[in-house]
């Protein structure tokens, strides 16, 4: 588990004595760690991306291992800089993984559903012919990826360009992605109150099958999350629809229960 405060960087110094003392570490420490990150901690003259790093270190990419090295390349095997960062470049390089443009593909490897949406929103398609107006992955999740949007953030996200004083003002797009996302939020607060009556059933065989149900009303959510990202909601809308449905059938299973 990689979670790191500030008291890591007395911590990676340690590390950093112990490496040049003993040599490589073992394959299952390099497992748990990022040797990008124990560095860059360790080293305060980094300073203007110090905020970066905490965010990161909070964020489900830090909490789940997903190093810095899958979005900005580089080698996280060594702790020799020239090495390390063979391939890294600066975001405002247009070939670097991070910048705006490339983001998208960069972001996009581990999360198909929201690459395969946005790939068909007309953002995608001006960001590639270089449109400085549009959003790209970060715009809404933060550079590192740490940020969902709520239902009020979205719609101040949309209107900040599709707003009456915006780059592309069209009125309606901003309260539309709204209503939908808490349309997302309010099945899944159902989804969550028939979980936790699920939970309390005693029979192993018909909860086992009532999670089974849960989960696939779960399917639909994820997939209209995703759908999202053409900006377009009809088809966010038809998940939304049988999530809802699958949801209520579900509920109505947990109140009357069939023999
Ligand atoms: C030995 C310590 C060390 C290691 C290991 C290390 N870095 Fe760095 N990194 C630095 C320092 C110091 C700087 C800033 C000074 C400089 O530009 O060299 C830096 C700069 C950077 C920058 C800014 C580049 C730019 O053009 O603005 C990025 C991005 C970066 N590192 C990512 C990484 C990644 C990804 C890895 C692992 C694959 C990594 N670093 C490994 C010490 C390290
Ligand atoms: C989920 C993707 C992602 C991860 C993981 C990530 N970064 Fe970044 N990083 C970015 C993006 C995108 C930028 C571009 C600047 C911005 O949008 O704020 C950036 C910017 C930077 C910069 C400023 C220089 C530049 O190129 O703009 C440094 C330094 C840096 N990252 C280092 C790191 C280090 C060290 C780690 C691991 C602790 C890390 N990053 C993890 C996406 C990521
Ligand atoms: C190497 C694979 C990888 C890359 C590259 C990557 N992510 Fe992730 N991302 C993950 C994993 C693993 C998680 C945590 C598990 C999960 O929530 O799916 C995660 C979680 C997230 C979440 C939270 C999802 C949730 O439901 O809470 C968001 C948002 C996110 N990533 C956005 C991004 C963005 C934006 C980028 C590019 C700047 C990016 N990711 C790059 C693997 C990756
Ligand atoms: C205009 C804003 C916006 C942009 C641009 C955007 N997203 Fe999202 N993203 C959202 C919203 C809104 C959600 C749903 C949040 C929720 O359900 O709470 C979301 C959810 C997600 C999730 C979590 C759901 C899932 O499917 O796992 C991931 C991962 C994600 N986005 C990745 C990306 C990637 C990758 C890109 C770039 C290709 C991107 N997003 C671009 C707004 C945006
Ligand atoms: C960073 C600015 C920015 C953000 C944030 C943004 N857009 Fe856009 N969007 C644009 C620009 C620029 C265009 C191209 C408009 C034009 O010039 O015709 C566009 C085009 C669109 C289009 C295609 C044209 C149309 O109206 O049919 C849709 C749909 C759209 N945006 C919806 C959204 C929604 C919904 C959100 C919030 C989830 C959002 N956008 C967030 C800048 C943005």
């Amino acid at each position: 588990m990689v979670k790191r405060g500030v008291g890591s960087v007395i911590r990676s110094s340690v590390i950093l004595v112990a490496l040049a003392t003993f040599g490589a570490p073992t394959a299952e420490a390099q497992l748990n760690r990022s040797n990008c990150a124990d560095c860059h901690f360790a080293n305060p003259y980094t300073e203007p991306a110090q905020a970066h790093l905490e965010e990161w270190s909070r964020s489900p990419h830090g909490r789940n291992i997903v190093g810095c090295e899958q979005c900005h390349g580089g080698n996280p095997d060594t702790f020799e800089s020239l090495q390390a960062h063979r391939d890294v470049l600066g975001s405002l390089n247009p070939s670097s993984a991070v910048h705006r443009t490339q983001l998208p593909s960069t972001c996009g490897a581990c999360h198909i559903g929201p690459y395969v949406a946005f790939q068909s929103s007309q953002h995608f398609q001006l960001l590639g012919e270089g449109d400085q107006r549009v959003p790209t992955c970060s715009t809404c999740h933060g550079s590192v990826g740490a940020h969902l949007l709520s239902p009020v953030g979205l719609e101040r996200q949309c209107a900040s360009c599709h707003g009456p004083n915006g780059v592309a003002p069209r009125p309606g797009r901003a309260a539309g992605a709204r209503l939908l996302l808490e349309g997302v939020a309010e099945v899944r607060d159902s989804l969550e109150a028939a979980e936790s009556l699920i939970d309390r059933i005693r029979d192993p065989v018909r909860r086992a099958e009532l999670e089974a149900a849960a989960q696939q009303a779960e399917v639909p959510v994820i997939q209209a999350r995703q759908a999202g990202h053409r900006f377009v909601f009809d088809q966010l809308e038809e998940r939304l629809a049988t999530a809802r449905a699958r949801t209520a059938e579900l509920l109505a299973q947990l109140v009357n229960p069939s023999p």
